[in-house]
């Protein structure tokens, strides 16, 4: 979908799911620090079940949803993820559909440091307070393993979510590009030159199929608990 606006050509690069998916995953890791650092334990367990949930149905679109979301368009190799550093200080306008190459390689990272975060969760014993669904079907000692990797990994997501946080700023601040407000509306405003390069957006219904089956997945797995 393209409108032309004042020579800029208004495109629209991220559908609705990855923009509930990344405000609800936001929201959601916020929650998660918060429920476990108070001992809210039922709570925080519910929240890490909903991100795992997301994140599951964030990587089956990255194989069958739109162009944009998609695993095979916004990974490039690292080169041309160092190129694209390079010209982080150069004022220029945003020319990009999607992640640029840097850009794909923070995602992949952001998706399996949470990933690993939530997996090791459903493993967790602290022996108190919480119990993860799956921790009494493994040995002991490899629940107390996932609880190590689950308080490591949750310092890792941190960091990487503030370089994360810090990337869109140096966008906004060097390049003069707001990356957040497509992340809020789905539009870029794109050289008119881009006008017939809108990606093509995945089905809405498959959409809904893979969220409802990736929540399915999550809540057989809470019942094992
Ligand atoms: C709190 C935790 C956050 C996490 C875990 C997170 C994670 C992610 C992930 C996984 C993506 C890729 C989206 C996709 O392809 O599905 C992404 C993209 C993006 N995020 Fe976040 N994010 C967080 C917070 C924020 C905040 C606070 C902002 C705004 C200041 C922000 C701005 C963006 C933008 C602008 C993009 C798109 C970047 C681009 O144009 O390539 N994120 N984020």
């Amino acid at each position: 979908m393209a409108e032309t606006t004042h020579q800029r050509v208004k495109v629209k690069v991220w559908d609705g799911w990855i923009r509930l998916v990344h405000w609800a995953i936001a929201v959601l890791l916020g929650a998660s620090w918060w429920t476990a650092s108070t001992g809210r334990m039922e709570w925080h367990m519910l929240s890490g079940q909903a991100i795992l949930a997301l994140l599951l149905f964030r990587i089956a679109w990255g194989f069958l949803g739109s162009e944009t979301a998609r695993f095979s368009r916004f990974l490039r190799s690292p080169l041309a993820g160092l190129r694209h550093l390079r010209h982080l200080h150069r004022r220029e306008p945003d020319t990009e559909i999607g992640h640029n190459a840097a850009g794909g390689w923070m995602v992949l990272v952001l998706l399996c440091a949470m990933l690993v975060q939530a997996v090791s969760g459903l493993f967790t014993d602290d022996g108190i307070l919480a119990r993860g669904p799956l921790a009494r079907s493994v040995e002991p000692a490899t629940a107390d393993a996932a609880r190590s990797l689950h308080l490591l990994t949750f310092d890792l997501v941190l960091v990487v979510v503030a370089l994360h946080i810090l990337a869109v700023l140096a966008y906004a601040l060097l390049k003069r590009q707001d990356l957040v407000r497509p992340m809020v509306t789905g539009f870029k405003r794109l050289p008119t030159a881009m006008a017939g390069m809108a990606p093509r957006m995945g089905s809405p219904w498959l959409a809904l199929a893979l969220l409802c089956l990736a929540a399915g997945v999550v809540v057989a797995i809470a019942r094992q608990g």
